[in-house]
């Protein structure tokens, strides 16, 4: 008979050891804190936790680490633009040459990826790249980091459009690496109808993948 030190628990479907559920419920509390001022922020960050870790089950990714990465993913959005770009310039961060100013959406990621691990040391780095890359996709993306991406894209609190209903009625129907193609593509759709700055990491990591899925 298992002990009660060793029985799993249950979770919204997925199986948690008592260890595990105690360090969600540390990182939720941690994250009520961190965005007290945000709470349409934390309520997609929750949101985002979920849905990475159905994904997760359905695709056969690790639901725990899913849903840690998703709930920290935006840890950084509550600094201003001024607050990333300095951090961004301390931590030297590797945006290929393209100005700060110019990828301030970005930046919340892939600081939280570099400062985080100091407050977290126990988790693994795959949680760390995926949150590095969920918003600007990148080379060798490993499973981890497509779940969390399209999460972030298609969690049922962000508002409908074609491109994310597009997506996610593709969810269990399509492969992961289709579906994270498709909310990828979606992603940039978004950002050119908006007229907004394309990274061009984004850009070279677009044709890398599409050469390789031709
Ligand atoms: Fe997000």
């Amino acid at each position: 008979m298992a002990s009660k030190k060793n029985k799993a628990s249950k979770m919204r479907g997925a199986c948690y050891t008592p260890s595990q559920l105690a360090f969600i419920a540390q990182v939720e509390a941690d994250l009520a804190i961190q965005l007290q001022s945000k709470p349409k922020r934390l309520a997609h960050s929750m949101s985002v936790a979920s849905t990475a870790e159905s994904l997760a089950l359905m695709y056969g990714v690790d639901p725990f680490l899913a849903r840690v990465a998703g709930l920290l993913h935006d840890w950084d959005k509550v600094l201003s633009d001024e607050e990333l770009i300095a951090r961004a310039e301390a931590l030297e961060l590797d945006f290929g040459g393209d100005d700060y100013k110019d990828v301030k959406p970005l930046l919340h990621g892939c600081v939280a990826a570099r400062e985080l691990p100091e407050r977290y040391p126990d988790l693994p780095d795959e949680v760390w790249h995926a949150i590095s890359v969920h918003t600007t996709g990148g080379y060798r993306m490993g499973p981890l980091d497509k779940v969390l991406f399209v999460a972030d894209g298609i969690e049922p609190l962000r508002p409908a459009s074609k491109g994310i209903e597009e997506t996610r009625a593709l969810v269990g129907r399509a492969s992961l690496d289709d579906l994270f193609w498709n909310s990828f593509v979606g992603g940039i759709i978004y950002v050119l109808k908006g007229g907004r700055h394309l990274y061009e990491g984004t850009i070279r990591f677009y044709n890398a993948l599409a050469a390789e899925r031709s």
